[in-house]
């Protein structure tokens, strides 16, 4: 086992170790609740183009490491980058989100490219070599990317939507068309992934923020199965590769999702409850969550009472701290700080 490894309390927890001080990170770190982040946006246009400059990518990866000093950074840039490297153009408007050319109908699947061009995504690995240069050792350096079902989501309708309707319509109508694209995404995952460890992540982390629009059988179909298929692609080529699994919204289908993915850790969202969690889930895997991102845009009382039954629940086992959902923006970064030094200053639980 290298020194490195043992410096990073993140991949401590990945490996199942139990930690008396929980590592913390939080999803969507780097982003507009940031006035340093804030500035470096105001001087481009376009979203894009900061997820593909690697001197400001970097810069924006660090920003919350050096203001919280927290356990890890999640690499800067978007997982609306792959089906850009598909040959799907991906533009985001401000203030409204993203934006891509609809694939309607099955026939738009011959619009896109049979894989990945990894020419596109070269700045993103450039960025992650960048970050571990600079990069303390203690902190562990994550990569991402989209789950198959939820990138196919804002490939299908064009756009996000509250319920993501028109990708389960698609995925209803045609099965055969959906089940290609998902392979598809399946294989285009698992290539991007390796690229960034061979770039020097520690870790990646599978966002699959839209798992939970999908009934039971579905859920099987397009989360689990393609998520158990990127897992075990990617060790074929990584096979020390650390996983984190983040379906949100799973709930209560959690035990069935660790059973057949063997991700190292699962993220939880804010809605599940705490002794399920602890007793259903924290025995199978090392988990990470799962404060409410309105508790911490709330500060105060409630983020004290939030962050103290969270400790309370998980620190018995591996446990990395973290959001149940992304920083909001409009969240003070006091409140960040408050919640850091609440972690950070009472392992004594
Ligand atoms: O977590 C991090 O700090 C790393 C960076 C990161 C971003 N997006 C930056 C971002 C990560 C990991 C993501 C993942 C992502 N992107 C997901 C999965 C996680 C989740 O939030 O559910 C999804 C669904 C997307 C797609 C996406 N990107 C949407 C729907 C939007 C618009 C909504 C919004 O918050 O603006 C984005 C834009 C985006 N991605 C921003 C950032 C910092 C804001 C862009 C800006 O500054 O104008």
């Amino acid at each position: 086992m290298s020194k490195t490894f043992l410096n990073k309390p993140v991949l401590r927890v990945l490996a199942g170790e139990r930690l008396l001080e929980p590592p913390i990170w939080l999803m969507r770190q780097a982003g507009r609740y940031l006035p340093e982040y804030r500035a470096i946006r105001q001087q481009t246009d376009s979203f894009l183009d900061l997820c593909f400059n690697p001197k400001l990518a970097a810069e924006i990866t660090l920003q919350p490491i050096r203001r919280f000093g927290f356990d890890a950074a999640i690499l800067f840039s978007d997982i609306l980058v792959v089906p850009h490297a598909l040959g799907q153009h991906v533009r985001f408007e401000s203030g409204e989100g993203p934006r891509l050319e609809a694939l309607g109908e099955p026939d738009d699947l011959c619009r896109l490219r049979g894989e990945i061009d990894h020419d596109v995504l070269a700045p993103v690995y450039e960025t992650i070599a960048r970050v571990k240069e600079q990069l303390p050792e203690r902190v562990a350096l994550l990569g991402f990317c989209g789950a198959p079902w939820t990138v196919a989501t804002y490939m299908i309708a064009g756009r996000g939507s509250s319920d993501q309707s028109a990708a389960r319509l698609y995925a209803y109508r045609y099965p055969g068309a959906f089940a290609e694209l998902t392979e598809l995404l399946v294989e285009s995952s698992i290539s991007y992934l390796a690229r960034q460890f061979e770039a020097g992540v520690d870790a990646v982390q599978v966002f699959d923020s839209w798992a939970g629009v999908l009934p039971r059988d579905e859920f099987q179909k397009w989360c689990i199965e393609p998520m158990a298929r990127i897992v075990t692609g990617l060790r074929q080529q990584c096979p020390h590769a650390k996983i984190i699994g983040f379906p949100r919204g799973a709930g209560t289908e959690l035990p069935r999702y660790l059973a057949e993915v063997p991700v190292n850790a699962v993220g939880l969202d804010w809605t599940i409850e705490l002794g399920f969690a602890r007793e259903a889930i924290q025995k199978l895997r090392p988990v990470q969550g799962n404060l409410d991102p309105v508790v911490l845009l709330a500060g105060g009382l409630a983020l004290d009472r939030g962050v103290d039954s969270i400790m309370q629940a998980f620190l018995d086992g591996p446990f990395i701290f973290n959001l149940g959902h992304g920083v909001l923006p409009d969240t003070p970064v006091e409140n960040v700080a408050r919640l850091v030094q609440r972690v950070r200053g009472r392992a004594a639980y």
